[in-house]
């Protein structure tokens, strides 16, 4: 960013494209500011390397970034600068102000304001992973469907947070809106909207079930389920986690009112699979409403147990879960018509359409 007096950089890149960043960079004579909103190395990487290209460029970055950036890259205390939420810095005729927003996903992350051109720089927050040929790109959808992807895996723990955040975004005039990942929204109406509804307490009508089977009893009280649930009504999305995007299941979560976890017995306990799909929604915190557990066994085991205390981050009422002994019979089936009746009751007196 250049302004009439002063040049700043906002954010590096990860140390593995620093020869890329020092190549774009040729062309500038002189930097006189890196802004570093973020420590992670994936932006903080190369500031080192900047650093010495640029002798005359200080760090403009929280006290607490300030911390981050001496323990985790060694900068030297001396060519860092911190500021204060709410501070300005005149680069001449543009003047950066800085809004300190922690925790989306560290503790000291700030966003950058542009006032004279309405630009917010948000650094991770309401970013992607979707690489472009271009700065923006005009399918507005794709970059939001990326940054639904990018929400789930990265932000959705911190939910609370960023609804603080995007209510002080909402006092500003934003016009560009430029994360550190992904492109740069010029209509920022959808990148706004979307996130608002995934941060917000409305859950979706929709069934999430991540699933293994060893030998095609889970899968076919997963098919049975999945059958009772349409035929009420619900909406289902499932995963055999076999070949699943781990993802595309993160994303599901985003909105989904109700996860039910299916599973053969492996020894004593759930299939590692399940597991570790149950540790990831453990970690990701989505806004569920209700959990059961659905499943086989051949001689005995724990899994339910297992499986509800992987999940114990969630504030969801258990429903009751569904174990069948080898193969499901005639009376295992009506067991899962009745947890597809539940689920359903659930969500119509939670008012979940
Ligand atoms: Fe938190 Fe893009 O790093």
């Amino acid at each position: 960013m250049k302004g009439g007096e002063k040049t700043a950089v906002i954010d590096t890149v990860d140390p593995s494209k620093t020869e890329v960043l020092l190549s774009q960079l040729a062309g500038v004579e002189r930097i006189d500011y890196i802004i570093s909103q973020h420590s992670e190395q994936d932006h903080s990487g190369s500031i080192p390397h900047v650093l010495e290209r640029y002798r005359e460029a200080v760090v403009v970055t929280s006290p607490k970034g300030r911390e981050y950036l001496i323990d985790l890259l060694h900068i030297a205390g001396e060519r860092i600068v911190t500021v204060a939420d709410g501070e300005t810095l005149l680069l001449g005729d543009k003047t950066l102000e800085f809004l300190h927003t922690p925790w989306v996903h560290w503790p000291e992350t700030f966003t950058t304001y542009l006032r004279e051109d309405k630009v917010l720089f948000t650094c991770d927050l309401l970013g992607s992973h979707l690489a472009s040929s271009t700065l923006t790109i005009d399918e507005h959808w794709k970059a939001c469907e990326a940054a639904k992807r990018y929400y789930a895996e990265v932000m959705m723990p911190f939910r609370t947070s960023i609804r603080k955040h995007m209510e002080r975004f909402s006092r500003y005039a934003v016009e560009v809106i430029a994360p550190s990942h992904g492109p740069v929204h010029d209509h920022v109406d959808c990148i706004i909207e979307s996130h608002m509804e995934w941060i917000s307490d409305r859950v979706a009508n929709t069934v999430v079930i991540p699933y293994a089977s060893m030998h095609g009893s889970t899968e076919r009280m997963v098919d049975h389920l999945t059958e009772g649930l349409i035929q009420r009504g619900v909406k289902v999305e499932r995963f055999n986690l076999a070949h699943a995007d781990t993802g595309k299941l993160a994303m599901a979560l985003v909105d989904a009112a109700t996860i039910v976890v299916g599973s053969p017995t492996v020894l004593t306990g759930a299939h590692p699979l399940v597991i570790s799909a149950a540790f990831l929604a453990n970690a990701l915190r989505p806004k569920l409403k209700f959990a059961s557990v659905i499943g086989s066994y051949g001689w005995g085991g724990k899994m339910v147990e297992q499986i509800a205390s992987t999940i114990s981050n969630l504030k969801v009422e258990m429903i009751e879960p569904v174990m069948v002994k080898g193969r499901p019979r005639e009376e295992d089936f009506k067991k899962l018509d009745g947890l597809a009746d539940q689920i359903a009751r659930r969500h119509r007196a939670n008012n979940i359409a």
